[in-house]
């Protein structure tokens, strides 16, 4: 593994710049306190989450609701691989589809079996990743809830996303909420500030045998902000192609690519994409107010709130002290910049 690998780093050696963090989570993970972690996109969630328990010498499992979107099922399926690699110290990612899955698995697993598996594993640290995407999102709080009362010396859950979906009941416990009295420690990982990305840049180039001069860091900063995510994609493709400028067009044009594939994701679940994007194409030019968006778009009040409020619990955009709203990552604002042009 190298600083700019683009696989999420689960080796702390690897998580650049982000060591109070770690140790708050560590500290958090060893009380079996339960954490959620949120962020922007890119920010390096998954990461945190991989490393500190990396760090603790425990093995690491992984539930990708990317992959699988039924929680009650990945969940089974993990606690269904055999004991003996349930406590085995090291390093795998759950399997998604079905292997390793032990005589118990079995698709209609009931909470009693559930139950029954979760007697035997003594104690684990679950990742469940990506949680927006879950489906059933009242009926995974609510097992979450369970889980919390009966099981919390055996699980201990650390949950990543953004704030949509199953995300805002486990955050926003109202008393309504499954979750509600549950104490859950939230975590917000921030984007590096330019002194940080910049040595990023430099401590990865070097560590490749690779220089990359002050100026074109300062550029490459400029264009990526401080998501560790795209400059860890800079890096990578710089020691491909090993000319900055051409691995900065590269890294741009993979970014937009990829922040276009998820706001395909976004529309198949049905959450009124085209109506989202026409808000950013306001927001793209620059930062605006509610009223003036409102005017801009003819979206009435109440529609706004909920459009902008999706916005922001995607982690797509922010609100500045001015109160205007702006598109925060920087690859989203070209990608909608040039949709609008077309
Ligand atoms: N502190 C760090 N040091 C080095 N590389 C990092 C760090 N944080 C993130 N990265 C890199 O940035 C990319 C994104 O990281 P990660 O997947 O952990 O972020 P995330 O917040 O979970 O993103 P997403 O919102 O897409 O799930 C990966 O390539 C990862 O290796
Ligand atoms: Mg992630």
């Amino acid at each position: 593994m190298t600083l700019f690998d683009t696989k999420p780093k689960s080796d702390p050696r690897f998580l650049y710049g982000r060591e109070k963090e770690l140790d708050g989570l560590v500290e958090s993970l060893k009380k079996k306190n339960w954490v959620i972690i949120l962020g922007p996109r890119r920010v390096g969630k998954t990461s945190l989450a991989e490393c500190a328990i990396k760090r603790m010498g425990r093995k690491i499992f992984l539930l990708d609701a990317r992959e699988n979107n039924n929680f009650i099922e990945s969940l089974n399926k993990l606690l269904a691989t055999p004991e003996s690699s349930l406590k085995v110290k090291a390093e795998i990612r759950v399997p998604y589809t079905p292997i390793n899955i032990g005589a118990e698995y079995n698709k209609t697993l009931s909470k009693k079996n559930l139950d029954s598996l979760l007697k035997k594993v003594g104690h684990i640290y679950i990742i469940i990743d990506e949680a927006q995407w879950l489906v059933n999102p009242r009926k995974v709080v609510m097992l979450l809830a369970h889980l919390y009362d009966y099981y919390y010396d055996s699980v201990t859950f650390i949950i990543t996303g953004s704030m949509i979906g199953v995300l805002k009941s486990i955050v926003e416990p109202g008393p309504s909420s499954p979750l509600y009295g549950r104490a859950i420690t939230e975590m917000e990982i921030k984007r590096w500030q330019s002194s940080i990305s910049l040595s990023f840049l430099k401590t990865g180039t070097a560590e490749l045998g690779l220089r990359l001069n002050e100026k074109m860091a300062i550029e490459v900063e400029e264009n990526l902000d401080g998501l560790p995510g795209w400059l860890t994609l800079f890096g990578y493709n710089y020691a491909q192609v090993k000319n900055p400028n051409i691995a900065l067009t590269k890294t741009i044009k993979e970014a937009k690519k990829i922040v276009s594939q998820e706001l395909k994701s976004i529309a198949e679940l049905g959450i009124g994409t085209p109506k989202l994007i026409e808000v950013l194409r306001v927001l793209a030019k620059e930062p605006v107010r509610f009223v003036d968006i409102a005017k801009a778009t003819n979206f009435n009040n109440t529609s706004l709130s909920k459009y902008l409020s999706t916005l922001n619990r995607l982690e797509y955009i922010e609100k500045d002290s001015k109160s205007r709203y702006f598109i925060s990552d920087p690859m989203l604002l070209k990608f909608i910049e040039e949709k609008a042009r077309d």
